[in-house]
């Protein structure tokens, strides 16, 4: 019998329990999980640090990869390699900390040909985040040479693919971390300049020093309202995240007088198509960087204490989760 974690709202919140085919949600489809993932979304489920869980008891997980082993739909059959991201699952559906799992057809991507279901979730949320950053900012017309590029929480999921990502596609990237340990593995990722997190979070004057062509900030707070104070004219910052703080604390200043574009950064909804392209351009990044991600793989049962460890910042670069392992 296929066994999962889930989370109870009274003590031991997390336990590892076997999941019958009659507890199962009803979807159309069920997968095989190989691999599920830790992203912050879900250390705040696990542990109950944020209001993650609309109902308990709750499956988190909210990725997983793995073979389609029944469908009632047409788009999927058995063995067909599938990704699941965002859609709410492990918030108020049941997701990915399991061997087994149903789910809806319409919140699935197929896993593009190349990649393996594990290397899909070398990604998962944060790196899918990651690419869904880089195209909002070249969307909005952010070019290589336009000057250095800030990536911020860069020690983290989302930050350390989005710090590889843009050094591939060409950017200058300058990465702030609050954990200069890590400092040489940034390098290696292809960040250019290493810059101390706690020089960023005073509170900033309406305008600086101009330095940053573009950002992607993970940490939102007097982070990302610094590196608006510092955008130089017309800079482009993607907002993707609230690791530090959810508040803003800045001024209408770099947007009036410098022209600067805050572009906000969904992962979870965005419609299957843009989605899917997200992922075909993952699948053609070079091998290497996959290798090059520190990534540390767990059980089910690791999951409780992992999750205090990311919360408690303690974490870095990606933790897989093997259901089966
Ligand atoms: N918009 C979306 O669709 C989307 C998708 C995925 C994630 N997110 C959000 O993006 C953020 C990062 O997610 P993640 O998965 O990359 O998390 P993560 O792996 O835990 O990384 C977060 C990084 O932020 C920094 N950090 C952690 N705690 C902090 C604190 N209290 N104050 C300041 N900095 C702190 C650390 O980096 P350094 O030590 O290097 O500074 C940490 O490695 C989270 O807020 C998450 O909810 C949003």
């Amino acid at each position: 019998m296929p066994r999962a974690l889930l989370v109870y709202d009274d003590e031991p919140r997390a336990r590892v329990e076997m999941l019958d085919a009659a507890r199962l949600p009803e979807h159309a489809v069920t997968v095989d999980i190989d691999y599920s993932d830790l992203n912050y979304k879900d250390a705040l489920a696990v542990t109950g640090s944020g209001p993650i869980v609309r109902h308990y008891p709750l499956v988190p997980g909210i990725d997983f990869a793995g073979s389609v082993a029944h469908s009632d739909d047409d788009r999927y059959e058995p063995g067909d390699k599938v990704i699941l991201t965002g859609w709410g699952v492990g918030e108020s559906h049941w997701g990915g900390f399991a061997e087994r799992m149903t789910i809806d057809p319409d919140w699935l991507v197929p896993c593009p040909g190349p990649l393996s279901t594990r290397q899909t979730m070398l990604l998962g949320t944060a790196g899918l985040t990651a690419m869904l950053a880089l195209m909002r900012l070249e969307e909005a017309g952010l070019e290589p040479g336009d000057g250095p590029v800030a990536v911020t929480g860069a020690s983290g999921g989302v930050g350390s693919w989005a710090v590889q990502m843009l050094a591939h596609a060409g950017y200058e990237v300058h990465a702030i971390t609050g954990k200069p340990e890590r400092n040489d593995w940034l390098r290696e990722l292809g960040a250019s300049e290493l810059l101390p997190r706690a020089d960023f979070e005073a509170k900033a004057r309406p305008l600086e020093k101009q330095r940053w062509a573009g950002a992607v900030d993970a940490l939102g707070g007097p982070v990302l309202a610094t590196l608006l104070a510092q955008g130089r004219y017309y800079a482009r910052i993607a907002t993707v995240g609230l690791a530090g703080d959810s508040a803003l604390p800045t001024t209408v200043m770099p947007f009036i007088l410098r022209g600067a574009s805050l572009l906000g950064v969904d992962s979870a909804y965005i419609p299957f198509e843009r989605r899917r392209a997200a992922w075909q351009r993952i699948a053609s990044l070079p091998h290497l960087m996959f290798e090059r991600m520190a990534v540390e793989e767990i059980a089910l049962e690791a999951i409780a204490d992992k999750a205090q460890a990311m919360i408690d910042g303690r974490t870095h670069g990606r933790i897989l989760i093997r259901p089966t392992a």
